[in-house]
């Protein structure tokens, strides 16, 4: 069975500053590397809420964590963060919520999820297997267009187009609903190639987050994670992707000016006054760390703190 090695791990727990006692949200349980190590940091009384839409993710949690009462397993998309926390029963506030982003390793592994160009799958890619639209739904009914759009924006893919030409062309032959068939479709299309990287990884990952909505949730979620958090409270978010990356540090400089309709007014109101403190820029994994967990390569993490209304 494939497993997760959680990235960044000593650099999330100093991120989290976790307060023995304190109630966290981990919001991407994923396997649980890191809420394993959070309800080792927060001693008897703390108490660890732990969101995951996949819910292979939630069984695997149900199994390794039989028996932790600190510990809350909820099967969701963490856009409604908000909801599901009142949801598990936590009200008061939380000291900490952590965002590790995109996949995990069992799910792209697993050639029965869809996700992989390297082995052939149903063509899926949700990460709710059981709720949504699958890639091989949205790829039988999307327009061309609106097909090189999601490959050019969320996979800055140059042969965009020739993709999506590609495979509308293939689609009006015959069905798409395997991964080996648009992995070959994509590649055939691509006329240069990247080393080391295989020609449907771009396309491959833009159509995952456009099926997945992944950068919406984020949008969705970030604000009410640093609405949940009590004075003094962090909030770790580590992104695997540019443009995700760029929504979380865009989200804490907003966060960190407050409304700037306000600026230089002498009152400004509670919903408009800054509610984080920037604790440190772009952290990234070290060499050490990426020679063991290649994936760990491209993680960014940043770390903010609520301050005081
Ligand atoms: C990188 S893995 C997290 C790994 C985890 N930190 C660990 O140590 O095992 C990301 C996980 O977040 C989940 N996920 C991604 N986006 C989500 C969303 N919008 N709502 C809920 N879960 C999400 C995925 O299903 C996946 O299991």
């Amino acid at each position: 069975m494939s497993e997760h090695t959680p990235v960044l791990l000593d650099e999330v727990l100093a991120g989290l500053a976790i307060r023995p006692g304190g109630r966290y949200c981990d919001a991407t349980f994923g396997r649980g590397g890191h809420a394993a190590a959070i309800l080792g940091a927060v001693g008897p009384e703390g108490r660890v809420v732990a969101v995951d839409r996949d819910p292979e993710a939630i069984r695997a949690g149900r199994r390794r964590f039989a028996g932790e009462s600190r510990l809350t397993l909820v099967q969701g998309s963490f856009g409604p963060l908000e909801e599901r926390i009142r949801a598990a029963g936590m009200t008061g506030g939380l000291d900490g919520v952590l965002m590790d982003l995109g996949v995990s390793s069992p799910q792209l592994d697993e050639a029965a999820r869809g996700f992989s160009f390297m082995q052939d799958g149903p063509l899926d890619m949700r990460m709710d297997n059981e709720a949504g639209q699958s890639a091989a739904q949205w790829l039988a009914k999307a327009g061309e267009r609106e097909i090189a759009d999601v490959l050019h924006g969320l996979g800055e893919e140059r042969y965009a187009r020739r993709i999506a030409r590609a495979i509308v062309a293939a689609r009006a032959e015959t069905q798409l609903t395997r991964t080996g068939q648009l992995a070959d479709i994509v590649a055939a299309a691509v006329p240069t190639r990247e080393p080391g990287k295989h020609p449907a990884t771009r396309s491959f990952q833009a159509i995952r987050m456009h099926v997945n909505r992944e950068l919406e949730q984020v949008a969705e979620a970030l604000p009410q994670a640093a609405g949940l958090l009590v004075a003094g409270g962090r909030l770790c978010v580590i992104s695997f992707h540019s443009l995700e990356d760029r929504l979380v540090k865009r989200f804490i400089q907003r966060e960190e000016r407050g409304d700037p309709v306000y600026a230089g007014l002498p009152v400004v109101p509670p919903h408009a006054r800054p509610r984080l403190r920037r604790v440190n820029g772009a952290v990234r994994a070290s060499e050490r760390e990426v020679a063991a967990n290649p994936r760990a390569r491209s993680a960014v993490l940043r770390v903010a703190e609520r301050i005081a209304a």
